[in-house]
């Protein structure tokens, strides 16, 4: 059986640029400006193929940029030429077999609430929604173009149309107090979702708020409320049934997590596809990292020119067992040591390990709850 392949494809259109993100997005302008886009994600697409050899396809993620601007026809298209070239048999998660995980990042508009039945049909099977916030006055501040009712009307219909339905939400807001994410948090939970991914606000430099908080028109929460935040999320979702598998992913058990992104963080190569897309693919034993030109022209020209769209780098042995251990400790089960053969990290944990910040059972390492709060920190500590 080949080896797994996950595939990320980037789409960076966006109707309205958030003030707090730094992600590779542009305003969207109407889809003649798209087509010559969309033709080249494929083209890159059927050559990374091509590139890395007969592999099954474990998973597809549509991130952004806002992909619920997509059209659904040109979704199927995507996902019908990514099974096509990756055929795939399902994936065993936990007792049962189940198809592959197809997830697009959406936003609960009423415009896009109206078309989440064709991305259903065109194959996609779970919704990661990026309903921010509950609270109107929070919604302006972030600058989104939906308020908490049409935000509660896309996840209901959302949970109708697909099932499996994930909520990305932002706390720490300026003036925001712990007792009302609390209720916010408690509210979302309610609201029969499988998934929530909490995001701490980070003031990112190149953004509207990165100019404001220089121009000191408003500061976030320090340090410690900060951390009150965190931990007031990890009990909050605990208490209502839901398991914090990553520093900032909750689900209600094994079979909710997102297959994806648990497949990236474990170590599967994943294709990456679209402007600013990463990617990691190995070849003849050495891992290469992807990095898709970020200019949506240079892009797409690139494409024209070499058929596919990224620089790559091979990563040393060294490398690339540094990313695994960054990557594998974002999980609760933490990271097994065999992936890291060479950084010897059982005798560089011995400190955090003795003041409680991390664990070893077996084979695996593990940050403790206490550990996963300043899990930058650890990092530093262990790979430096
Ligand atoms: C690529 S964005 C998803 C875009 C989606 N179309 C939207 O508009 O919500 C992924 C998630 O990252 C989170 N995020 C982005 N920038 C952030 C920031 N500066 N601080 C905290 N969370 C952020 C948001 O919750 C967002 O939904």
């Amino acid at each position: 059986m080949p080896e797994p392949v996950a595939l990320y494809v980037h789409w960076p259109y966006c109707a309205r640029i958030c003030p707090y993100c730094d992600f590779n997005v542009t305003r969207d302008r109407g889809q003649a400006i798209q087509r010559p886009l969309f033709d080249a994600i494929l083209t890159d697409l059927r050559n990374q193929a091509e590139i890395i050899g007969p592999r099954r396809l474990a998973s597809v993620f549509f991130g952004g940029g806002t992909p619920s601007l997509l059209p659904p026809d040109w979704v199927a298209e995507i996902v019908d030429l990514a099974t096509f070239l990756f055929p795939s048999s399902p994936l065993e998660r936990g007792e049962e077999a189940l198809s592959i995980e197809i997830t697009l990042e959406a936003n609960p508009t009423d415009a896009e609430i109206g078309r989440y039945r064709a991305f259903h049909e065109a194959g996609v099977n779970r919704l990661s929604l990026g309903v921010q916030s509950l609270d109107d006055e929070a919604l302006r501040f972030l600058g989104r173009n939906h308020s908490a009712a049409e935000a509660r009307r896309g996840i209901e219909t959302a949970q109708g149309v697909f099932g499996r339905v994930s909520l990305d939400l932002i706390h720490a807001l300026p003036g925001q107090t712990v007792a009302a994410w609390r209720d916010e948090l408690t509210a979302a939970a309610g609201l029969g979702v499988e998934h929530i991914s909490p995001y701490q606000l980070t003031i990112e430099s190149g953004t509207a708020f990165g100019r404001a908080v220089r121009r000191k028109l408003w500061s976030p929460p320090d340090d410690e409320t900060a951390e009150a935040f965190y931990f007031t999320t990890q009990d909050t979702l605990e208490t209502l049934g839901f398991e914090a598998y990553e520093v900032s992913n909750h689900a209600r058990g094994p079979a909710a997590r997102s297959q994806h992104n648990v497949l990236v963080w474990e170590g599967v190569d994943y294709v990456g596809t679209g402007p600013g897309a990463h990617g990691r693919i190995t070849k003849n034993g050495i891992r290469h990292a992807t990095t898709a030109l970020g200019d949506l022209k240079s892009y797409i020209a690139r494409v024209g020119e070499t058929g596919i769209g990224y620089d790559s780098d091979a990563l040393s042995p060294v490398e690339a067992q540094e990313e695994a251990a960054m990557l594998g400790l974002r999980l609760i089960e933490g990271l097994d040591l065999a992936r890291t053969p060479d950084l010897d990290l059982g005798t560089r944990a011995a400190p955090l390990i003795a003041d409680g910040f991390m664990a070893i059972e077996g084979n695996r390492l593990r940050a403790t709850a206490k550990g996963r709060v300043v899990l930058d920190r650890l990092l530093f500590e262990l790979l430096s």
